[in-house]
């Protein structure tokens, strides 16, 4: 964020994207009207995923997504309250998401924005009550206002990301987001029904201690994976992986560290998605001054070609993912 516009801690949500949106090129109020509709979408997901146990929304949904995993009932149940919030917000003409195989048409034909969206990510979690999250990425529209939107509004490239966040429903929950002018994080304080900010301007250490793969693929990765993780653990690094993409990504932004999402036997291209994982996580990640490669280029110069696309993730502080790409060389 611009420093002269730096506004005081404590400052709502709300009041944080009206003080920067001149901030925003041809701000004319929708993109911060779609930040807001997204921050109300995590609070009602927020307190869903509160509830999850009393409210039997727990367990499988008894149906697969187009990646083959099965759906659990909050994947689905965040699915359509994210929908349905930016539907009724009216400043989106298009959704794509992990939990729909093709593009979802709001009917706001007017509306100048398409997003590309995780609605819940660790769904492994949600059962066990470990931190879970959303994603979400943002992109104007490039057809004309006014017509059906397509595919082309989403196959941009990670570099024409107007915005970009994410969700942390952890020890407690936190918006992160980027406009390509910084990050801010806001924690959400149910008492008051608001995100407030506790994060100003967040800049990720150059270097870290902690390094998270799933150590179960171990044997699976190329060589040089193999010796960059065994340079970690001779240096004693700290192991940490939680099995949330966004919960690990927002404690290795905070205290530098690095997550590795190598090719598997199983996925040969990685598991993340790079529309709505790594597209998002990498803009962020470079906002901070952090780093996101897929191993031979930047994420955001990927070029997109279908709408789940998987990519291999190396993402966090610049010296960790610099010494791991000197390696893959
Ligand atoms: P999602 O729950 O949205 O499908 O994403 C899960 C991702 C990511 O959140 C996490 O880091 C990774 O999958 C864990 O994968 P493994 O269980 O294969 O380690
Ligand atoms: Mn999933
Ligand atoms: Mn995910
Ligand atoms: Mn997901």
């Amino acid at each position: 964020m611009d420093h002269h516009l730096a506004v005081p801690v404590g400052v709502t949500l709300d009041r944080y994207i009206m003080h920067n949106q001149n901030s925003f090129a041809f701000a004319t109020g929708e993109l911060s009207q779609l930040l807001r509709d997204i921050a109300l979408a995590g609070k009602i997901i927020n307190r869903e995923i509160n509830r999850a146990g009393l409210i039997d929304i727990t367990g499988g949904f008894g149906t697969n997504n187009v990646q083959g995993e099965a759906q659990q009932k909050l994947d689905v149940v965040a699915n359509i309250r994210f929908i349905r919030a930016l539907i009724n917000g009216g400043e989106v003409c298009a959704i794509i998401s992990e939990e729909d195989d093709d593009i979802i048409y709001t009917g706001n034909n007017n509306a100048k924005y398409v997003v590309a969206m995780d609605p819940l990510d660790g769904s492994s979690n949600i059962d066990v009550n470990v931190s879970i999250g959303t994603i979400f990425s943002i992109y104007r529209r490039i057809t004309p206002l006014g017509t059906q939107p397509s595919l082309e509004d989403f196959m941009q490239g990670g570099e024409e990301q107007v915005a970009a966040g994410y969700i942390l429903y952890g020890s407690s929950t936190i918006l992160v987001y980027t406009t390509g002018n910084g990050v801010a994080g806001f924690t959400y304080d149910s008492s008051l029904g608001e995100f407030i900010l506790s994060h100003q301007n967040i800049k990720s250490p150059k270097d870290g201690k902690i390094f998270s793969y799933n150590e179960g693929n171990y044997n699976q990765y190329a060589e040089p994976i193999k010796t960059y993780l065994n340079h970690c653990r001779d240096r004693g690094y700290s192991s940490r992986y939680i099995g949330s993409l966004v919960a690990d990504f927002h404690r290795n932004l905070l205290k530098g560290g690095v997550y590795l999402y190598p090719p598997t036997h199983k996925d040969a291209n990685g598991k993340l998605r790079l529309l709505y994982e790594c597209y998002p996580l990498a803009m962020i990640a470079e906002q901070a001054g952090a780093k996101a490669s897929d191993g031979s280029q930047r994420v955001l110069d990927i070029k997109p070609d279908s709408l789940h696309q998987r990519v291999p993730l190396y993402i966090g502080a610049e010296t960790m993912v610099k010494e791991l790409l000197g390696l893959l060389k």
